[in-house]
């Protein structure tokens, strides 16, 4: 096996990964956007397309206007289709497993209402799932637009790759810091969905130690969230969060209905919003433990 580009002793290995993602990184979302005839039945030059977009970026936005948006079926075989089985459960999510993102109806009093996705609220930079241990990892994630909001509700993206290449680049050390298996603590407390969990300590970057790619778990909140006390952590916290601010690389989606996301869970955030009864926001999210992969329907994987 090739030496790993996230190795830090590997500089070379780094230089040459590091030049092609960034050139081959797209400069606008637009350029992630595959149209699919019909996203639970995709061809192959469609799967070729979406794996194209992921390869650059880790992501991709399909669309799919001209069916029924609300269509759960939807985002759910399409990510079937494309090695996402095996849904992260929680007990605010659908029978099916997808959680139906929009706002509770009276965001003071109902469970929904007390977590910022079931809100108007703008969220803050962070991958799916921070709060999991490892073992539980979030690689995968679906939004599928249903119903865009009257205004405001876009996504900011940026490939968890480039984050590690611009703190590699500003100084190694903080992506050493940032691998500690104790760089950040979640302490003990309910999450987003209302599960009580236990204190949670992990990396923020990881590397699979079978696939090699790179795992990435984060968020910019500041409350509930214990960061290593060193210097260099705090240091490799503060240059990531600049990075966050200002990334040249950041992308910029707006998702309309019949237009979804699929990720190796990226980092993203979620601009404000305001609706209307006629716009009133719905994103279905998925959350998976596996990772994208595009050769479930090449001939030789069925044989296989
Ligand atoms: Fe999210």
């Amino acid at each position: 096996m090739a030496a790993s580009p996230y190795d830090l002793a590997n500089e070379s290995g780094y230089r040459a990964w590091r030049d092609a993602k960034l050139a081959a990184y797209p400069h606008s979302v637009d350029e992630l956007i595959v149209p699919l005839a019909d996203p639970r039945h995709l061809t192959p030059s469609e799967i070729g397309a979406l794996e194209a977009c992921c390869a650059r970026a880790n992501m991709a936005i399909y669309s799919a206007p001209h069916l029924p948006a609300a269509d759960k079926s939807i985002p759910k075989q399409l990510a079937q289709q494309l090695g996402l089985v095996h849904l992260e459960g929680n007990y605010l999510a659908d029978e099916d497993g997808l959680s139906s993102i929009t706002p509770a109806t009276d965001e003071g009093g109902s469970v929904r209402g007390d977590f910022i996705p079931y809100t108007h609220k703008p969220i803050n930079w962070h991958t799916d799932g921070y709060y999991n241990t490892l073992d539980r990892r979030i690689l995968g994630m679906t939004l599928h637009c249903a119903q865009d909001a009257e205004a405001g509700g876009e996504n900011a993206l940026l490939d968890h790759e480039i984050a590690y290449i611009q703190l590699r680049d500003a100084n190694p050390d903080f992506i050493a810091a940032l691998m500690q298996p104790d760089a950040m603590t979640i302490p003990a407390r309910m999450d987003e969905d209302n599960v009580a969990r236990p204190e949670q300590s992990g990396p923020v970057f990881a590397v699979d130690p079978e696939q090699g790619f790179l795992y990435m778990r984060y968020t910019a909140r500041t409350r509930s969230i214990v960061w290593k006390a060193d210097a260099v952590t705090q240091a490799a916290v503060k240059a990531l969060a600049d990075v966050l601010a200002g990334s040249e690389y950041i992308l910029s989606a707006r998702l309309a209905p019949g237009m979804g996301l699929i990720c190796n869970n990226v980092l993203h955030t979620r601009s404000g919003f305001s609706d209307s009864p006629e716009h009133r926001r719905l994103l279905y999210r998925g959350r998976y433990y596996d990772r994208l992969r595009f050769d479930l329907n090449h001939p030789t994987a069925r044989a296989a």
